[in-house]
This record gives structure tokens, sequence and C-alpha cells, in this order.
């Protein structure tokens, strides 16, 4: 014969079932939606810069510089790649990669994008995979942003292991055989970071820091407009 305190358990039975499935349900649309809402609202509009610049260079070559960023460094690295190369008489238009409709007008492409977790922004990709048939005809030079190459571990070497870590596999994934590579030194600030890469970076005990060096994004950035004189 069941107890009072029995039949009460069983009638509470369906009400704590409902409130477990709510929980769960609750927590998993959290875990999907935060990190989602998090990086649109912290997504800065100063982030993105796209610009054309050399316009006055008559019969200039027109180059396109396409990237992506999360943070800003790669937009602020790219900026200056493209003001050089229009100081030295090149028209040049700087967009991000997902922006771009048509590389016809194009004599040449540079792409560039930021490491994350090994790997290049998803719109830098896109870009090269989208257009690989077009940039098989034309000079392209590919860029990196990381914090892999620093000033003071700056070797031949670590440059290499760079190229094959990072720049490699994007060119087996795009048949791209670029002219030049250029491995950037970029921005890792924890004050800037989504909760997730937070978290994710503090556990990895990566070093914060500006690690951008203006020299060397500018020499590059000449070799490039030699190269494509
Ligand atoms: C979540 C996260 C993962 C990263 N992973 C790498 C990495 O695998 N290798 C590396 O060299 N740098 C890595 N970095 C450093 C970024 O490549 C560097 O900060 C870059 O300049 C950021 O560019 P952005 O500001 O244009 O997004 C990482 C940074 C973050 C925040």
């Amino acid at each position: 014969m069941k107890t009072e305190e029995t039949k009460r358990c069983a009638a509470e039975r369906p009400a704590r079932a409902l409130r477990s499935f709510f929980c769960i349900t609750f927590i998993a649309a959290l875990l999907i939606t935060l990190p989602v809402v998090s990086h649109a609202y912290l997504e800065k509009p100063g982030d993105v810069i796209e610009k054309t610049c050399g316009d006055t260079n008559i019969g200039g070559k027109k180059i396109l510089i396409a990237y992506d960023t999360k943070h800003g460094a790669t937009s602020s690295i790219a900026d200056q790649i493209a003001d050089v190369l229009c100081a030295d008489g090149f028209q040049v238009d700087l967009k991000m990669a997902r922006n771009v409709t048509d590389v016809s007008p194009y004599h040449a492409v540079i792409a560039g994008s930021p490491i994350y977790m090994f790997n290049w922004l998803p719109g830098t990709t896109n870009f090269l995979k989208k257009y690989k048939t077009a940039l098989a005809d034309k000079p392209v030079a590919l860029f990196i942003t990381c914090t892999y190459l620093k000033d003071d571990n700056d070797t031949p070497d670590r440059r290499a292991h760079a190229v094959e870590l990072y720049i490699k596999p994007v060119m087996d994934k795009t048949g791209i055989e670029p002219i030049s590579m250029g491995i950037l030194s970029g921005e890792f600030q924890y004050g800037e970071l989504y909760p997730l890469e937070y978290i994710l970076m503090k556990l990895a005990k990566f070093e914060e820091g500006d690690f951008r060096n203006w020299n060397k994004i500018e020499a590059w950035a000449h070799e490039v407009g030699l190269l494509l004189q």
C-alpha cells in the first residue's frame, strides 16, 4: 500500500522531469548562442579597414589586397601594405576578402589572414577557393599575421617552420603558388578577446603584446612591389 509520501513523490516526478528538460535545453542553448552573440556584440566596426589609394598613379598596376581579421591587427597591417604599394606607384584596393566580388580588374592579388588555432580565417580561405581559377593566371602574394614569430625569436628556421605550419596547408588546399610569403607578427591583447577565446588563451598561457613591426611590414610590402613592377 502506497504511503502519502510515495504518492507525493510520484506526483512530483513529471514536474521534476520537465524542470530538468528545461534546464538542459537552457544550458545547451546558452552554450550554442553565447559565442555567436558575444562575437556579434563585441565586433568593433573600427576593426575593418577598406579603402582605395593610388588613384593618381596613372598607369600604375592595379592590386587587390584581400584580407580577414577578428580583432583588427591584420586590418592595420593590410592598411600599411596598401600605403606602401600606393607610394610605390600602384593603384590599390584594400578589401575584406569576403566583400570581394570580382578579381578580373587586378593585375595581382595579395591575400592575408591572421592565424587562429593554426588556421586562416575563413574569409580569406573561402576567397582563395572561390577565385582559385582566376588567381591561377595572376601573381599572388600571401601573408599571415601571427604571434608564433616575434622580433625576439625571428630566425630563418622559425620562419621556415611558420611557412610549413601556416602557409603550406593553404597552398595545398588552393593550389596557389605565391610569389612571396609574408610572415608578419601580429597583436594579441586579452582585453580584446571574446569570452571563449579568453578562456582558451589563458589556459594556453599565450603571451600578450603588440608584436607588429612596422619596418618589417613595410619591407615586405616593398619586396612585393618590386616583384610586381
Ligand atoms: C584564439 C586565438 C588563437 C590564436 N592562435 C594562434 C596560433 O595558432 N598561432 C599563432 O601564431 N598565433 C595565434 N594567435 C594570435 C593571432 O594570430 C594574432 O593575435 C593576430 O595578429 C590576430 O589578428 P587580428 O587582430 O587581425 O584578428 C591566436 C590568437 C587568438 C586570440
